[in-house]
């Protein structure tokens, strides 16, 4: 295919949840191309790939409780499936979330996160610290209590990504390996892009699945660019020597001084410790005092830690949104879907996003579990004078 043929389906983005889309509408016969000087790249390359549905859940974060746990559901399938399209390994590992506290404070706030799941319908457990660090020997003795949340799993999202890359190539999958710098719009409905080298791409429908960078696209009328900003993530991996292993079985997470951390152990011996949440515009810097702050209180939760060899420093930038929730689907611009804003639940929602925009992308209608999160509940509305 020559680079400036018309695709029926062009997406901006080859970030996991570009991918998908793009795997899925390509799956549904569409003929379909990415975008991106780096498929396979993006915020997928520093997330730890914990699928927390319920030890992630918040007030006011009921509707995207639905929507995460359908995602949540269809990752033993999907999982499945990009295994047998692609003969690679995802990492999908069912091994269940202990959030344990360390102090008062942590105890409370994890009794409030508790009675909020219950209420919920979810499954949860509360366990006294003894109980905690029988089921983790690596825990700190001060560990107060925690929740046993045996529905949350990890799933390696590097290789999630490879996987995606390669199922969209057997699916006939056109790559542009450049930026998309422009959309380009003509008679008054989304017409395709325009690359840094100034090449139109021409497409049918334009799908926007650039993370963070999604609110940035030259051309797209001030009224339909999401309202996308970037929260920066520092994330370290460390390697759990053969000797100490098993270090952890399953994710071990903490609200320390009210800051989230998480230990995500994967079977092939690496252990992902994150993350930091900052409001820092588009820096992508490793701090010292990032670094500092993650290992001190994950080693506060799991002393041993300070003995692993520390492997990588990462920082990545989350799509943030204004309600924490994506934004999937139709645009007030005919022709321009979005798939964006998934903040903290990017790797997670990925199997529903896939299924919700190779549908939109069919019908011009969002699924019923994905109408919530159409972007038109941002819509720009006329102020009284
Ligand atoms: N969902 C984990 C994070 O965004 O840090």
């Amino acid at each position: 295919m020559s680079p400036t043929r018309s695709s029926d389906v062009l997406v901006l983005g080859g970030g996991i949840i570009g991918l998908v889309t793009a795997w899925r509408a390509a799956q549904r016969g569409f003929a379909t191309a990415v975008v991106d000087p780096e498929p396979g790249g993006g915020a997928a390359q520093v997330a730890a790939g914990m699928l927390a549905a319920v030890t992630e859940l918040h007030y006011g974060e009921q509707t995207l409780l639905g929507l995460n746990l359908a995602s949540a559901r269809r990752y033993p399938g999907f999982a499945a499936e990009l295994t047998e399209v692609t003969g690679l390994d995802v990492g999908y590992r069912q091994c269940g979330t202990l959030a344990v506290a360390l102090d008062a404070d942590d105890r409370a706030h994890l009794r409030e996160l508790h009675a909020l799941q219950r209420e919920s319908g979810l499954d949860s457990e509360w366990l006294s610290g003894r109980d905690c660090r029988r089921l983790e020997p690596m825990l700190a003795p001060g560990v107060r209590g925690g929740l046993r949340v045996d529905g949350d799993h990890q799933i390696d999202p590097r290789r999630l990504a490879k996987a995606l890359v390669t199922a969209c190539e057997r699916a006939g999958v056109v790559f542009h390996r450049v930026w998309a710098t422009g959309l380009a719009v003509a008679h008054g409905r989304a017409a395709g892009c325009v690359t840094e080298d100034g090449t139109l791409l021409p497409a049918g429908q334009v799908v926007l699945a650039t993370g963070s960078l999604s609110g940035q696209l030259n051309g797209v009328p001030r009224d339909v660019l999401p309202p996308v900003r970037p929260v920066k993530g520092q994330v370290l991996r460390l390697s759990v020597p053969r000797r100490h292993a098993p270090f952890l079985s399953r994710t071990v997470r903490a609200m320390v001084r009210g800051s989230q951390v998480y230990l995500v152990p994967r079977e092939d011996g690496e252990l992902v410790v994150g993350a930091t949440s900052e409001e820092q515009g588009w820096d992508t810097t490793v701090t010292a005092g990032g670094v500092y702050e993650l290992l001190r209180d994950a080693h506060e939760l799991v002393p041993g830690i300070t003995e692993l060899p520390l492997t990588e420093t990462r920082a990545g930038l989350r799509p943030g949104s204004p309600d924490n929730a994506p934004l999937l689907g139709p645009t007030e611009l005919d022709g321009l879907l979005l798939a964006t804003g998934h903040y903290r639940n990017g790797v997670l929602l990925t199997p529903v996003t896939g299924d919700a925009l190779a549908h939109a992308l069919a019908t011009g209608e969002l699924t019923e579990e994905a109408r919530p999160f159409s972007p038109k509940r941002f819509a720009l509305t006329e102020q009284p004078v």
